[in-house]
């Protein structure tokens, strides 16, 4: 089965060629520096963005897989959750040419998406993903901070979200207190790599509640609170690094402990992470530290695949065809809220 995916929920315009679970093209057009000067994403600008971008990078993803339109077997496309105006770029493109090709058209849950993302590289593949499950994983980036149980192919049981910001947010709105560009993560990842994480004490929200939520906000709060009343470690570099490492240090330690915690009490034996803040290297490594310690598998995305992608749309739409999963209706719209408990209750 040979598939055309489109991602246009955020600030990604992205196509995919996805054949027999394996992404034969994943082409991603960032508009990260056209948003960076408003120091977030501005949904109008990102919608005009997709509309611009989306059929070049659809051409490319075809011509780099070596497949013709008319070799296709179904179009793909985000259907939500995510910006309104953007999503429909992405699903009306991916509708018109199912319905000009005559082939069905899938509608894909984003943060399900996500969940198939650390399967997509690397063995075992997607094919074999059933041998892990059950598994926690973790779907963490600027918009979204979720744990969720795979109990089976596309089954699964939220565990716990932020009842505030999601974590990528948290490391964005800190370092723009710090002054550091948008997006902030990566750079406090640079920055904190040559700083000290236990110069500052910063609170870890939610970290010993039972619950599996987490709370970001509040950490935000009292770095301002922290710059207010030592401006001075902004004038210095090993301040602002300190600082960096010290913010990430509590981030990451809520993240890891919350995940393990939720993998030990569901008694399974494999976690699972994806979503851009992924791509953070304390996270990777402490949460590679943890699970050892515990014993669990650990499956982590591709940093190239934790952002946001097409070929984990297209990954998805297949398995959903595979599944017995019929294509939806041409005139399917977008589903801007669309939880995955919502989607869980459904099946
Ligand atoms: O998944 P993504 O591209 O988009 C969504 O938000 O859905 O994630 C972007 C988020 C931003 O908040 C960005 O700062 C964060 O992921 N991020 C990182 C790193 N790379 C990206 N945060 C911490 N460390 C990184 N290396
Ligand atoms: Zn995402």
């Amino acid at each position: 089965m040979t598939i055309l995916a489109f991602e246009t929920s955020c600030d990604e315009t992205s196509a995919a060629v996805v054949r027999a679970g394996q992404v034969l093209s994943n082409v991603v057009s960032s508009q990260v520096r056209l948003h960076a000067e408003y120091g977030g994403v501005v949904p109008e600008l990102a919608a005009r963005e997709h509309l611009k971008n989306l059929v070049p990078v659809a051409e490319a993803a075809l011509a780099e897989a070596g497949v013709k339109p008319e070799e296709l077997d179904a179009v793909a496309a985000t259907q939500g959750p995510g910006l309104p105006t953007a999503l429909l770029v992405g699903l009306k493109a991916a509708q018109a040419m199912a319905f000009a090709l005559d082939r069905p058209f899938i509608g894909v849950n984003h943060h399900e998406a996500h969940l198939y993302s650390p399967w997509i590289s690397g063995r075992p593949a997607v094919a074999d993903f059933r041998t892990f499950v059950p598994h926690v994983s973790l779907i963490v980036s600027g918009g979204h901070t979720l744990l969720v149980k795979v109990e089976g192919e596309l089954r699964h049981r939220v565990l716990g979200g932020t009842i505030d910001d999601a974590a990528g947010e948290c490391f964005d709105k800190t370092g723009k207190l710090m002054g550091l560009p948008y997006p902030a993560g990566p750079v406090i990842d640079r920055l904190a790599a040559e700083g000290n994480p236990a110069a500052y004490d910063f609170p870890r929200p939610l970290m010993h509640d039972p619950n599996d939520d987490f709370s970001f906000s509040g950490l935000k709060t009292s770095v301002r609170y922290f710059l207010r009343d030592h401006p001075a470690v902004l004038a210095s570099a090993s301040g602002v690094r300190d600082l960096c490492a010290s913010v990430q240090a509590a981030i990451v330690e809520v993240l890891v402990r919350k995940t393990v915690r939720a993998a030990k009490r569901e008694g399974v034996s494999c976690v699972t992470a994806s979503g851009g803040v992924t791509c953070n290297r304390a996270l990777r490594r402490e949460l590679e530290t943890a699970c050892r310690r515990n014993r669990l598998t650990l499956r982590l995305a591709d940093p190239g695949l934790c952002t946001d992608n097409a070929g984990m749309i297209g990954i998805l739409a297949e398995r959903k065809l595979q599944s017995g999963i019929p294509g939806a209706d041409l005139d399917t719209e977008i589903k801007p809220g669309w939880g995955l408990e919502a989607l869980a209750e459904t099946r």
